[in-house]
């Protein structure tokens, strides 16, 4: 009897799991055939391109991987649903795997009645409307949510540094307010420009381990003192290195304090060495603390701020970003926080 559920090739490496598939898919009236090894597969699905409307492909196995399977498979016959058994769910491997045009993907161990639901669904839509999206798009609004909730907390952390020194009160967000719009003005958007902001914000987090006294100290610094400032930058990057969600700006905040010259700190880097959001970062950095009023100096006007930007471009910093930066700040006006000015939500949202 033609069986009339659909036509389905299982490919494994292993025997028995592939009995197994078969066994249940054939009792729910699919055709159903297995193949072990990899390497014949490519050239079954060549010579029959239509032979088969889902094809159940283990990710790991000798020869050919799943993912090159998948990718010859979808080039091949487009029509066709693939499936994927993989023990790997990280996001990563779902994001290739929905790029590379998969339908779904069961983890191992799996149940082979899921399985053969899955495959049903296959069947039974057209295009689009995979399990896939559904759960790569569920996966990024989770590990967006969850940015969101620790951006929350360690940047409370943050504030309670900037705390102690009344000076440097709301520091960081004032430098994610100029690093965010110099980063707009220079083409960054979308997951780029949240990293300038989570990096501009979390920037000053290693002077955590600075002690009170250097940090609200009125008079110059000895060298000793000064070391320990010259820390904060790396310290701040170790703590977000052991952070998962902040590890990709951890090296930003490392470099915040590098000079276009090589002559900052802590690694010496100069020019492009020195990551592009760390250029933005470092040149919104000194717009903040030249417009604000520290214990050790006044405030600059803002003609003396801008002179600055000029007098130090191509040594402290960035040329293209210090050029940037002038240009914003000479458009935007009203957007440059003076001292005794708040800086309402208005202002900030960028
Ligand atoms: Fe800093
Ligand atoms: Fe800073």
């Amino acid at each position: 009897m033609e069986p009339t559920a659909g036509h389905v090739l299982v490919v494994d490496d292993e025997p028995v799991l592939c009995e197994l598939v078969k066994q249940e898919l054939v009792a729910q009236g699919f055709d159903c055939r297995v193949a072990t090894d990899s390497r014949r597969v490519r050239s079954l699905l060549d010579a029959t391109p239509r032979a088969f409307d889902v094809l159940i492909v283990d990710v790991c196995m000798p020869h050919l991987s799943g993912l090159e399977l998948l990718a010859h498979a979808k080039s091949h016959m487009p029509e066709c649903k693939v499936i994927l058994i993989s023990g790997n769910s990280r996001r990563e491997f779902v994001a290739q795997a929905l790029l590379l045009g998969a339908y779904d993907y069961v983890e191992k161990p799996f149940d082979a009645g899921e399985l053969v639901e899955i495959v049903r669904r296959a069947r039974g839509e057209e295009n689009g409307g995979s399990g896939l999206y559904d759960r790569a798009a569920e996966a990024m609004t989770l590990s967006a949510q969850a940015r969101h909730a620790s951006l929350d907390s360690v940047s409370a952390l943050v504030r309670a540094v900037e705390a102690k020194d009344p000076y440097t009160r709301r520091h960081s967000e004032q430098v994610a307010h100029y690093a965010v719009n110099i980063a707009k003005a220079m083409g960054l958007s979308g997951r780029r420009l949240e990293s300038v902001r989570v990096a501009a914000l979390l920037h000053d987090i290693g002077k955590i381990g600075v002690p009170d006294r250097i940090l609200t100290k009125a008079g110059p610094l000895t060298s000793d003192e000064f070391q320990f400032i010259r820390h904060h930058p790396a310290l701040g990057s170790d703590i977000l290195s052991n952070i998962t969600l902040f590890g990709g700006e951890a090296s930003l905040v490392r470099h915040h304090h590098e000079r276009w010259d090589g002559q900052g700190y802590p690694d010496g880097l100069a020019g492009e060495d020195i990551p592009f959001i760390s250029r933005i970062i470092q040149v919104a950095d000194c717009i903040d603390a030249m417009l604000m009023e520290r214990i050790y100096k006044k405030s600059y006007s803002v003609g003396k701020m801008l002179a600055e930007l000029i007098r130090c471009s191509g040594t402290q910093f960035d040329p293209k970003v210090a050029s940037v930066s002038i240009q914003w700040c000479r458009a935007n006006r009203e957007k440059l926080i003076l001292p005794g000015k708040i800086a309402t939500a208005e202002i900030l949202s960028a």
